[in-house]
């Protein structure tokens, strides 16, 4: 359970990387802030490209960055859109976090407040390595 000023935290570090979103055609601008199990936080923003469907969410560009980091155990992701809008992570990023784990906290902004949730409630009956022979 993460305490109030930890989800803070992270909202904040969202907000403050989706200033760094490459956004060009949708213009819809999102952070995200990945905490680490080590306490760290590694940050993202989306990244769009002239070949949209080549663009990659916030979400996914922080795992990324997470993991080239050599940090695969994630307790939280903070993602935030423009305006701080009600969002919820498209289904490509829910499957790519399950990667490391359901237990990782989703935390969105809903009607202006933090709302964190598992990714368990987002993703049931997720595919994973187990659902391969
Ligand atoms: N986007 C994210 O980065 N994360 C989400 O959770 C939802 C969507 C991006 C993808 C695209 O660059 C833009 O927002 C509009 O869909």
């Amino acid at each position: 359970m993460l305490s109030p000023e930890k989800v803070a935290a992270l909202v904040s570090e969202a907000m403050h990387a989706r200033e760094h979103a490459y956004a060009p055609y949708s213009a819809f601008p999102v952070g995200a802030a990945l905490l680490l199990d080590s306490g760290a936080i590694v940050t993202a923003a989306n990244v769009e490209n002239a070949s949209f469907g080549l663009s990659i969410c916030a979400e996914r560009a922080a795992v990324v960055r997470a993991v080239a980091q050599g940090s695969r155990r994630y307790l939280a992701i903070a993602v935030i859109g423009p305006k701080e809008l009600d969002l919820t992570p498209c289904g490509a990023c829910r499957q790519f976090l399950s990667e490391f784990g359901l237990d990782i906290e989703i935390i969105t902004m809903r009607a202006g407040q933090p709302r964190a949730q598992p990714l368990r409630e987002l993703l049931p009956e997720a595919f994973d390595a187990e659902s391969l022979p």
